[in-house]
């Protein structure tokens, strides 16, 4: 979960970034590409040792973009580094922190019960003003923001990964989000270096309600021995101009959380034959092997 605070300045976030090549948790990339643009973060998660590697894989990805950013300014890249790292601190206390915050970006494990748990507890610390929000990929905003009493400053911030790298931001709107809170979430995202679009409050949004069903679909296809995994994606990469094929960004995206998305779909609309469950997905999952963020998914990375 990142917590941003106040805009310093508009430096903007690292577009020149290039992919990273193991994923890591959303929250700390899109607490990267705020602390970037000068807002005060705070990243909250579960323990410190988890905050430890948020922290370094911060650091690395932020030498990376610098190096691109100030080709011939080893300096100007130091400065950017050392300001971007001053906008930022950890905690493991989300109440502790959220009395002092302007925004809550909630980025945890994609379940509506964990979900509503922590907004339960922060609605109670948050002030007044305190805008909600949640980057859930495929839940509804509103059963999340029915969990607190200020629904009409909770809305959808949704991201993409690479978050630095990544233009588009979905911005959610319920029909309880007041027009001030999704202006300012709007604006948030623009503040950010992203193209906002928004989007009613609708299972998978824009991008994921088009994705996710061909990823699936890929998989079936592979299931039916109709084409290798490897050559799908190559496939995919040169026959449609996608920057990765579906097999690599479902290990990219996580296992765990593309099964979740499936999972919620499926309880929504059992009739429905793009979100049935899918055999092989299920069982990767089930021997832990949850993509690049496990060293293994449909492919190996160690
Ligand atoms: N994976 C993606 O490409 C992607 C893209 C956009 C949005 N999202 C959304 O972001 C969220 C996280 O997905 P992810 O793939 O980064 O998951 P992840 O499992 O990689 O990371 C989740 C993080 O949340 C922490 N966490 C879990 N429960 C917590 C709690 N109660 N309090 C504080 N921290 C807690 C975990 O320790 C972990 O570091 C989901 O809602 C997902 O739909 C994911």
């Amino acid at each position: 979960m990142a917590a941003p605070r106040e805009k310093t300045d508009g430096t903007p976030a690292g577009s020149e970034i290039r992919p990273i090549k193991h994923r890591r948790d959303t929250a700390s990339s899109d607490g990267q590409v705020a602390a970037a643009t000068g807002h005060t973060v705070v990243l909250v998660d579960q323990t410190d040792d988890i905050l430890k590697k948020s922290a370094k894989s911060i650091e690395d990805s932020l030498k990376r973009v610098t190096k691109k950013m100030f080709a011939d300014k080893p300096e100007a890249a130091s400065q950017f580094i050392t300001k971007t790292l001053s906008n930022f601190s950890t905690s493991t206390d989300p109440a502790a922190v959220v009395h002092s915050t302007d925004l809550v970006v909630e980025a945890i494990i994609e379940n509506l019960e964990v979900k509503r748990e922590l907004f339960k507890r922060l609605d109670k610390f948050a002030p007044e003003h305190t805008i909600f929000a949640s980057n859930t990929s495929s839940l509804a905003i509103t059963d999340i923001a029915n969990s607190t009493t200020r629904q009409d400053r909770f809305g959808g911030l949704h991201f993409f990964n690479p978050v630095p790298m990544m233009k588009l931001m979905e911005v959610i709107k319920t029909p309880m989000t007041s027009q001030t809170t999704f202006d300012s979430l709007m604006d948030f995202s623009k503040a950010l270096g992203k193209t906002p679009v928004s989007c009613k409050d609708t299972p998978g949004f824009i991008v994921n309600r088009l994705l996710v069903p061909y990823l699936m679909e890929s998989v079936r296809l592979h299931e039916r021995g109709h084409a290798s995994k490897e050559d799908i994606d190559v496939a995919m990469k040169l026959g449609a101009g996608y920057p990765m094929g579906p097999f690599e960004l479902l290990d990219y995206v996580g296992l765990d959380t593309s099964k979740y998305i499936m999972d919620g779909w499926y309880q929504m609309e059992p009739e429905n034959p793009l979100f049935a469950p899918c055999e092989l997905l299920n069982k990767l999952v089930a021997e832990k092997k949850l993509g690049k963020k496990t060293g293994e998914g449909f492919y190996k990375y160690r």
